[in-house]
């Protein structure tokens, strides 16, 4: 078999400037266990988020994005070690940083971590990590991850001390909150919004880190998306999630990969 050079998902950043997409596979699980949370085993357990995965894989997605939660809500330990056994593109896997979770994440070597905040009521992660309140915890985790092997990304809002830290911390990615933007109700907070979001990935950009985004990223709002600078992934899930109900899965990721084409950095 053909040997692959590690961080072989890398290589095509190099020759071409196409924005990619990492796919957050939790709602598919979120259906699945909304039937059979109490047998996720079951035969009839469907739909499979390792199935999903691969169908986002063969329409171009760079990447697949699952969320192992403490509550396990949506994605189950199973689904983890199935995507790790089965993932062509690169696994990143966003975690609080609990030690039972973080232990489960070494056990299976994703290729990123993506570090999250998590509180047990929230709907959805609902802000960025507070590096600067965390950092002694933070310190161990990130040591731990790169001993392994693995690639640490953090997700903060766009604030530069936060930039900062990450940076002190050693991560290699930041994951930029969009969700501000996203769900910005006039043209004025999302200039705001927009202009520390533009702020923040220079900063991260500066300090040499790589600058991803994610969170409420949808098909409307990618026009606004095009506007930040440096930017080499999207983390996006609910919405092609909600897409695929009307288009099915493959053609929601072409959909969406076709709107972040020509992205101009
Ligand atoms: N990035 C992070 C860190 C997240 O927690 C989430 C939500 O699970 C996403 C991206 C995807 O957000 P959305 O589902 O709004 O596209």
């Amino acid at each position: 078999m053909e040997k692959l050079a590690p961080f072989h998902w890398l290589l095509p950043i190099a020759s071409v400037n196409q924005l990619r997409l990492g796919v957050n596979i939790d709602h598919v699980a979120t259906l699945r266990q909304a039937r059979y949370a109490t047998m996720p085993e079951s035969k009839n357990a469907e739909p499979d988020p390792i199935a999903i995965a691969g169908i986002c894989e063969r329409a171009g997605a760079h990447g697949i994005t699952a969320h192992l939660r403490a509550d396990r809500r949506h994605i189950q330990d199973r689904d983890i070690q199935r995507l790790r056994e089965s993932i062509m593109t690169k696994l990143n896997l966003e975690l609080g940083n609990t030690p039972e979770i973080v232990d489960i994440a070494l056990r299976i070597v994703p290729d990123e971590v993506c570090l999250v905040p998590e509180k047990r009521q929230e709907v959805t992660t609902e802000g960025g990590l507070d590096l600067v309140a965390n950092k002694k915890e933070l310190v161990t985790t990130v040591k731990r991850f790169h001993a392994a092997g693995v690639r640490v990304s953090m997700f903060i809002d766009p604030i530069l001390e936060q930039i900062d830290t990450a940076a002190e911390l050693g991560a290699d990615i930041v994951e930029l909150h969009t969700g501000k933007l996203a769900n910005a109700f006039t043209d004025k907070i999302a200039q705001q919004e927009l202009e520390r979001l533009r702020a923040a990935a220079h900063g991260a950009a500066e300090l040499k880190m790589q600058v991803n985004a994610g969170h409420g990223i949808n098909y409307r709002n990618m026009a606004l998306i095009h506007k930040i600078p440096h930017l080499v992934e999207l983390n996006i899930g609910h919405s092609i999630v909600a897409r695929s109900v009307f288009v099915g899965f493959e053609t929601a990721v072409r959909e969406m990969l076709a709107l972040m084409e020509n992205y101009k950095g």
